[in-house]
C-alpha cells in the first residue's frame, strides 16, 4: 500500500516535519517562510490524505474541493480554529484538530507582557530612550497606571483566561470575567462571574481570550469603548475581529480609554488607519504562542494528531466528530 501522503502548507519550527517522517508518511512540504496564497495551497494540498495547516490558510469549501474525497485530517497548528470551515470538514468527513493547552501559558504571559507595557508605556518609554532625547530623572516623566489592586475583566474564561487571571493573583487584583456558562476555574480564582456590561463598564483592565465566533464579532465596539472606564486598558490576545478595530483607534485618539494592547488585529497582517500613531497603543505581530516551548509542542501536537487519524487512532486534540464515511 502506498504511504499516505501530508502536505505542510510552511517552514515550521522544531521539530518541524520529524515526526511525519518517522511516521512513514510521504511528505509534501512546502517549505517556505511565508503564507500561501490560495491557488498555491489548492494545488499543494491535491490528493493528500492529511493537511499540517496554519491559521494563515484557509480551509474552505474550494480547499475540500481541491484536495479531494481522500482527505482525512486537517490538523490546524493554534488553539483557535477560526480559518477553518469545520462544518463543511464534518460534511465531508474530515477530522479537523487544534493544538489547545500547550500553549496555554506562553499565551497568558504575552497578556501580561501587554498589560503591564500599557499600563507602565514600556514602548513609549523605550522609543524615548532610543530617540537620545531622553534628559534624565523627571519626576513626571511618562507616568502609568499602577495594576496592583485594580480590577481585572476576562471576556472568555477557557484556559487561557483562567491563566491570565492566575497570573493577576501576584498583583492583588479583583477578578471577574464573562462566560456563556460558569467556569470551572473561577472558584479557585476567586473570580466573579457579571454581564458583559458589567465587566466592561467596571474593570481597569479588560482581557479578550474568547474565540472568534459570529456573535463575538465585534464585541467591542464603540458603544462597549464608551461605557469603559476612562482609564481603562484594553488587551486583545484573542482574534482581532472582537475588536471593531476604527471604532478603537478613535477611542484612543479621544482617550475615551487610557490604552490598548494587541497581539492580533482584525484584518491580519493590515492595520486599519491610524492605529500606529496611537502612541497609546502596544502592538504585536500575534506571537501569543511564540515561546521556543510552546511552538514545539504545537509542532509535536499537529504532527501527532496526523498520525492518529492516518493511522487508524482517535485525535488526541479533536475540534469535531466527522462520520468517517463522510
Ligand atoms: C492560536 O493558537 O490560536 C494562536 O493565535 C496562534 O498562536
Amino acid at each position: 500500500m502506498p504511504a499516505p501522503i501530508v502536505a505542510v502548507t510552511r517552514s515550521l519550527p522544531d521539530p518541524g516535519i520529524a515526526p511525519l517522517v518517522a511516521a512513514g508518511f510521504e511528505v509534501r512540504h512546502r517549505d517556505v517562510d511565508g503564507p500561501c496564497p490560495p491557488e498555491e495551497l489548492h494545488e499543494l494540498v491535491r490528493g493528500v490524505d492529511g493537511v499540517f495547516a496554519l491559521l494563515t490558510e484557509r480551509v474552505d469549501e474550494a480547499f475540500l474541493d481541491a484536495a479531494g474525497p481522500q482527505l482525512r485530517v486537517v490538523a490546524n497548528m493554534a488553539v483557535g480554529f477560526d480559518n477553518v470551515d469545520v462544518p463543511a470538514c464534518t460534511a465531508r468527513g474530515v477530522q479537523v484538530t487544534n493544538t489547545p493547552d500547550v500553549l496555554t501559558d506562553a499565551t497568558a504571559d504575552l497578556a501580561w507582557a501587554l498589560i503591564l507595557g500599557a499600563a507602565r508605556r514600556v514602548p513609549e518609554a523605550d522609543r524615548l530612550v532610543r530617540s537620545g532625547s531622553w534628559q534624565g530623572w523627571r519626576p513626571m516623566d511618562l507616568l502609568g497606571l499602577g495594576v496592583a489592586g485594580k480590577t481585572l475583566g476576562i471576556l472568555g474564561m477557557g484556559k487561557i483566561g483562567a491563566a491570565v487571571a492566575r497570573r493577576a493573583g501576584g498583583f492583588g487584583m479583583r477578578i471577574r470575567y464573562h462566560n456563556r456558562t460558569p467556569s470551572p476555574d473561577a472558584a479557585a480564582l476567586g473570580a466573579e462571574l457579571v454581564d458583559r456590561a458589567t465587566l466592561f463598564a467596571d474593570s481597569d483592565v479588560v482581557v479578550l481570550t474568547a474565540p472568534s465566533t459570529p456573535e463575538t464579532h465585534h464585541v467591542v465596539d464603540a458603544a462597549v469603548l464608551a461605557s469603559m472606564k476612562p482609564s481603562a486598558i484594553l488587551v486583545n490576545v484573542a482574534r482581532g475581529p472582537l475588536v471593531d478595530e476604527a471604532a478603537l483607534v478613535a477611542a484612543l485618539r479621544a482617550r475615551t480609554i487610557t490604552a490598548a494592547g494587541l497581539d492580533v488585529y482584525e484584518f491580519e497582517p493590515r492595520l486599519v488607519d491610524g492605529l500606529t500613531d496611537c502612541e497609546n497603543s502596544v502592538l504585536l505581530p500575534h506571537l501569543g504562542s511564540s515561546t521556543i516551548e510552546a511552538r514545539a509542542a504545537m509542532v509535536e501536537l499537529a504532527c501527532a494528531n496526523i498520525v492518529a487519524v492516518l493511522g487508524g487512532d482517535a485525535p488526541l486534540t479533536p475540534v469535531n466528530r466527522p462520520d468517517p464515511r463522510g
